[in-house]
């Protein structure tokens, strides 16, 4: 058995990252290799890295240095994803012991990366894909998620927000056709999924490269594939963010009632700076298309407070922004500089405690708003798909359409599969989930 192929991976970051890792994980298994648990049964360590905000990527550094010492035992380390990309030939300095960095551009390369790494190179990368037409497709892609089906629409970003490192490490964006999406989703579906993701850094900046479908054709096209019960979409961008996209969930019950539009700030200044390309009340017509349709449309968004040279009247105008779209989750951050960035350049002069204060009014004064919006469903009957079970607590877990979390009470020793959809009377409401009693 001493030849046997084996490999920890480790994922950091946000969803796409997350998929990344299902379709790597496929392409190593393709090439012979078995998963294992722990870094200590693995003959190849790999870490996806992330670089969104910077602990992100000390995170990364900690646990190679965590376990350097198995080098000596003839194991071989791997840096995959943002900090890999971002990072560069620098990891091979700062981590002498690592044989592989790969950015996500070049995924589509590691089968010959990895017969490089068995023939004993070091020094391997991936890292000048930035410019590639090409996206990663396979059909192997090992689903790690047992109830939700991700697929990636889109790759990369054109956008170049001025804080945001994901142009500089995604490469540029590029879209799959929609025949080759939908191809994806009648496979999964005929794996069983029910509930269907399409995934991207800008979902809705999606553009077949066949001109055959519009994003929202494309969510209607995968809500009618035999056995899709929900989809659902991440992360939109209030730049393409268009009217037909509201209109399709209007229209088809099995697009999820959900809407994730990060606005960032609610200052027209600090927008300006940060290269969002558009003003509070740009965005703010677009929520009101979301809030005109028949169906109640959950609304999420990310924050960022302390950018550079937000003053605190900038502050406020996010907070009068908030209050006025009543968030059903807001994912608030403080500012952080990154790499490669234009806003590098900008003075950072806000005080770390600063942004630490106004992160913590603004997540106070979402609470509430959030208490409010829950408790609304009380009395509801929802449909919940089962995503778990908490066996502390005697709790099976789920969510609603409107990707709210429902936890209800479950004596049946046979517990309720994940992926499986049960009716839940809404009894009690908290400022983050729900609470129910199936029916
Ligand atoms: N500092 C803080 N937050 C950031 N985000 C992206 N870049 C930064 C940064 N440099 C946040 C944005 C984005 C989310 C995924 O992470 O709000 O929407
Ligand atoms: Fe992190 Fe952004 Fe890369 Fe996702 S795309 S892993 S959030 S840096």
């Amino acid at each position: 058995m001493a030849s046997e192929k084996t490999f920890y991976l480790e994922t950091f970051g946000c969803q796409m990252n997350a998929h990344d890792s299902e379709k790597v994980i496929g392409t190593l298994r393709q090439q012979g290799y078995r998963q294992v648990e722990s870094e200590e049964e693995a003959g190849l360590i790999l870490y996806n890295t992330c670089s969104i905000r910077d602990k992100a990527e000390q995170k990364v550094f900690n646990r190679l240095n965590d376990y350097k010492a198995l080098h000596k035992a003839g194991k071989r380390f791997g840096v995959l994803g943002c900090v890999a990309q971002q990072e560069g030939e620098k990891i091979f300095e700062r981590a002498p012991y690592v044989s592989l960095v790969s950015g996500s551009a070049s995924y589509r390369k590691l089968p010959e990366m990895l017969s490089r790494l068995e023939s004993g190179e070091n020094r391997i990368t991936g890292l000048d894909d930035r410019q590639t037409e090409e996206t990663f497709e396979t059909e192997f892609t090992a689903r790690q998620n047992p109830y939700r089906g991700y697929i990636t629409i889109i790759e990369g970003c054109d956008k170049f927000c001025a804080y945001c490192v994901v142009p500089y490490t995604r490469g540029k964006e590029r879209s799959r056709t929609s025949d080759s999406v939908l191809e994806e989703a009648r496979r999964i579906a005929g794996m069983g999924y029910t509930e269907i993701q399409l995934l991207g850094q800008n979902v809705n900046s999606y553009l077949d490269p066949e001109g055959k479908r519009s994003f929202a054709e494309l969510l209607l096209a995968i809500a009618e594939v035999d056995g899709v019960r929900r989809v659902r979409f991440m992360t939109s961008h209030p730049r393409d963010f268009t009217k037909d996209i509201v209109e399709a969930i209007d229209a088809e019950p099995r697009l999820c009632d959900h809407v994730h539009l990060p606005v960032q700030s609610g200052s027209a200044r600090v927008l300006k700076m940060m290269a969002r390309e558009y003003t509070p009340d740009w965005y703010l017509e677009r929520i009101s298309w979301i809030r005109a349709a028949k169906r109640k449309i959950s609304i999420s968004t990310d924050i960022i407070v302390g950018f550079p040279g937000e003053t605190p009247d900038d502050f406020i105008q996010t907070m009068d922004l908030l209050a006025e779209v009543q968030y059903d989750c807001v994912f608030g951050f403080k500012y952080s500089a990154r790499p490669n960035t234009p806003a590098l350049t900008m003075i950072d002069s806000i005080p770390d405690q600063e942004k630490s204060r106004r992160l913590q009014v603004l997540l106070d004064r979402q609470r509430e708003v959030q208490r409010a919006n829950y408790s609304r469903h009380l009395g509801e009957v929802l449909e919940v798909m089962v995503e778990g079970h908490n066996p502390a607590r005697g709790q099976v877990t789920g969510r609603s359409s409107q990707n709210k979390p429902v936890n209800f009470s479950w004596t049946d020793p046979i517990l309720p599969a994940p992926g499986s959809y049960l009716q839940v009377k809404i009894v009690a409401t908290h400022p983050n989930s729900l609470v129910g009693e199936p029916i």
